[in-house]
């Protein structure tokens, strides 16, 4: 009986599945695009989440072809992804033959599960739409507006670092710029002040330890198998985040949309722009060709993804600056000059936003931060029709999935004198001008940029700023240098954490 099932159940199923693969894993050397060799199931991503992040596969591929050729091939698990190695052709991608690479690939599923509709996930038609109607909601002068939020904000944060020094001078900084971004975000994204800088307001702190932390590396491979069969997914019932999260967002974000439009509360937020897309079709005083409303499902998503996308981004990039110059103390006594210069004789001395503008230093400081720690360590786009290569011979087929490993082109030497050391000296107007274009993209390029970059470059700016004016820092031994990430967890954290001694200045 066992032979039977072993000879006439179980065999043909693997032989079937390994042809399968066999086959998907001949498609970089049938098109003679070079690649190293994959092996079955894990194609090119063996000893990832173990032994491996994924910034060093995807760097280990840049490393090896860059120079060679301008595209190469990279398995994740079966599915082919083309990885571009040449500066000229990341600006043809991403800017000049945008048309054919409007998606990202990314899963959608708007009927099953609404918060996936968002501006990162949508496609075509679709993002054009909801670019459109949400672009003028991040305006200079809209940021400004916002402003407030991020420095009323900056009082907690002060005050939790303040009463943690009490008991300790060695702290978790992670934990203080996550309650800090947090805060920020949900106040002016979904109309909540969740004070968790005060210590209150736990859900939300588990959520998003849920969508960020841990869990997230079982979420990362869900992610790559939703995207990489959404029409299995679909008819699995398969969701992308879970019932808690969905049923958290929904609730907070559909209630707040509610009070806001009985009090006729008019804050000048994202959550009520998006309240006037949703009932008028426009934002008050900005112009708009045509008045389609979004509905409220699609408010709700934006406001999920301006949460998802700008808080760990934004609380990441604080605290890998900050580790950064709590090592490097000419550049933090360099950056405290210039913040006490430029507040000085400002009323209260504040840091306001025509201040965090003038701090050049301190723009140098975020830019080689996001250099060395690209939050968003690939650009991830799709072809919508297949891509003859300029001045190659090599074609990207329609549907392939491309990605733009940024973090390999930001440690480039060829680019980057002496790239695994942190030195804002490199973002001098005079070095900026000796490097080509398109060889630094922290926050991506052309029509799909970051469209919250002005607003996260505030959130950061701020948040270091307040530090190096409150605190001298220090790394304490426990965090070893230099920073190593963690190759268990998807997203960008030292392994072991941050911990940095502060003294109160
Ligand atoms: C330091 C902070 C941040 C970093 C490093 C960052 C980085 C990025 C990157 C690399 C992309 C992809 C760009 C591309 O594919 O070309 C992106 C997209 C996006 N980001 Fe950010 N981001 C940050 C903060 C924010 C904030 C604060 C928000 C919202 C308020 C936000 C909302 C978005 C959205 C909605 C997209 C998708 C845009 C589209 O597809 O049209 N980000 N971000």
């Amino acid at each position: 009986m066992i032979v039977n099932i072993l000879l006439y159940v179980v065999l043909p199923i693997a032989t079937a599945i390994y042809i399968y693969f066999n086959r998907k894993f001949n498609h970089f050397k049938e098109r003679g695009i070079p690649h190293f060799k994959p092996s079955f199931p894990l194609g090119n991503m063996q000893g990832i989440g173990t032994k491996y992040h994924s910034i060093d596969i995807i760097k280990n591929v840049y490393d090896e072809f860059k120079g060679k050729d301008v595209i190469a091939g990279l398995y994740n698990l079966n599915q082919a992804f083309y990885v571009v190695t040449d500066a000229e052709l990341v600006k043809n991608i991403l800017v000049r033959d945008f048309n054919n690479f409007v998606n990202r690939g990314m899963y959608v599923n708007e009927e099953g599960e609404p918060l996936t509709g968002h501006l990162f996930a949508v496609r075509d038609e679709k993002w054009k739409f909801l670019r459109n109607k949400l672009s003028p909601a991040f305006t200079s002068g809209k940021m400004k507006a916002m402003y407030y939020t991020i420095s009323d904000k900056g009082k907690d944060y002060v005050s939790l670092f303040d009463a943690a020094l009490e008991k300790s001078k060695t702290l978790d900084i992670k934990n203080f710029t996550s309650r800090y971004t947090i805060d920020v975000v949900s106040s002016v994204a979904f109309g909540m002040e969740s004070n968790t800088l005060k210590g209150q307001n736990d859900e939300l702190l588990v959520i998003f330890k849920e969508l960020f932390g841990e869990e997230a590396s079982r979420n990362f491979f869900k992610f790559f198998f939703m995207s990489a069969f959404p029409e299995i997914s679909k008819k699995l019932h398969l969701k992308l985040f879970s019932q808690k999260i969905s049923q958290y967002f929904i609730n907070v974000i559909g209630k707040n949309i509610e009070n806001r439009e009985i009090t006729n509360d008019n804050r000048p937020d994202f959550l009520n722009m998006l309240i006037q897309l949703k009932n008028k079709g426009s934002i008050d005083g900005e112009f708009s060709k045509e008045n389609k409303k979004i509905t409220l499902n699609e408010a709700m998503a934006q406001t999920f993804v301006f949460f998802f996308a700008g808080a760990d981004s934004s609380s990441t990039a604080i605290a890998f600056a900050l580790a950064e110059l709590a090592h490097n103390t000419e550049a933090q006594n360099k950056l405290r000059a210039e913040i006490l210069e430029k507040t000085k004789g400002k009323e209260n001395e504040d840091i306001n936003y025509e201040t965090l503008q003038e701090m050049t230093y301190l723009n140098q400081v975020v830019n080689e931060t996001l250099r060395m720690y690209t939050i968003n360590s690939l650009l991830l786009r799709q072809a919508n029709e297949d891509y003859k290569i300029p001045n190659s011979n090599h074609v990207i087929p329609k549907k392939a999935n491309i990605i733009i490993p940024m973090v390999g082109f930001h440690y480039d030497d060829r680019y980057w004198k002496n790239p695994e050391k942190f030195d804002p000296e490199r973002f001098t107007p005079e070095e900026i001008a000796k490097r080509p274009n398109h060889v630094y993209l922290p926050f991506g390029d052309g029509m799909r940029n970051c469209i919250g970059m002005r607003y996260g470059l505030l959130i950061v700016k701020f948040a270091i700023a307040t530090t190096l004016r409150n605190y001298k820092l220090k790394l304490n031994p426990k965090m070893k240098y230099p920073i190593k990430l963690d190759p268990k967890n998807p997203l960008l954290e030292p392994e072991g954490g941050f911990h940095l001694d502060l003294e109160r200045i």
